[in-house]
């Protein structure tokens, strides 16, 4: 594939991160592809501890969270846009994130290498407008995730005061924000 990935990882289709997202894929000068993790079935890890072996996940191809990791794998960067929930990501996103424990524990044993570092820039949208620690949470999971997949975080755009679904696009300020990040990836 070889172009960003753009992935909205919010439960709500056409809501702020999908809007943000599109944004960012339409502020580019180059190709990339959009992903929604909405529209893909992701079962959480249960702790079973049979990646602890070679890495292989139980459910592996049972579901998608391995086709998507394996879909990151082929991108040349990637962005992230999410909303908080209760200070966090939403729990299909978590569900996800946790599902790459095989991946930390297949190099940990040494039973995959770690690949060239690429790219990452993170959209956070939160209905606060206030709140020192509103992205504090996220933003260390998601690090460690993207560690992972051999991704580094470059940067972010961290927007506050959307909540409603149309509040992204009618935000000026919040635009050019992301409109900024995506200048700064130089894709
Ligand atoms: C379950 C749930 C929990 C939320 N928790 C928070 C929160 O802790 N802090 C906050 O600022 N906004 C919170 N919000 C508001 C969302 O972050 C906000 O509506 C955001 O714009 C949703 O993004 P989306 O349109 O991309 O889905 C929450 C919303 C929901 C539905």
């Amino acid at each position: 594939m070889n172009i960003p990935v753009i992935m909205s990882l919010s439960p709500r289709g056409g809501g702020n991160s999908d809007q943000a997202a599109d944004l960012f894929a339409r502020t580019l000068r180059g190709e990339s592809r959009s992903l929604r993790l909405r529209d893909h079935h992701v079962e959480p890890c249960t702790g079973c501890g049979a990646c602890a072996g070679e890495g292989v996940c139980r459910m592996s191809g049972e579901d998608a969270a391995e086709d998507l990791f394996a879909q990151l794998d082929l991108a040349s960067g990637l962005v992230l846009a999410a909303p908080v929930y209760f200070y966090h990501l939403p729990s299909q996103a978590k569900a996800w994130i946790d599902r790459a424990q095989s991946r930390y524990l297949a190099r940990l044993g040494g039973h995959a290498a770690a690949g060239s570092v690429r790219p990452a820039y993170i959209i956070l949208v939160a209905g606060r407008t206030r709140g020192e620690n509103l992205f504090a949470g996220i933003l260390p999971t998601l690090r460690y995730f993207l560690e992972a997949l051999d991704f580094r975080i470059e940067d972010t755009a961290l927007l506050r005061g959307l909540d409603g679904p149309g509040d992204f696009a009618r935000d000026r300020e919040a635009m050019d924000a992301v409109r900024r990040l995506a200048g700064r990836s130089g894709w």
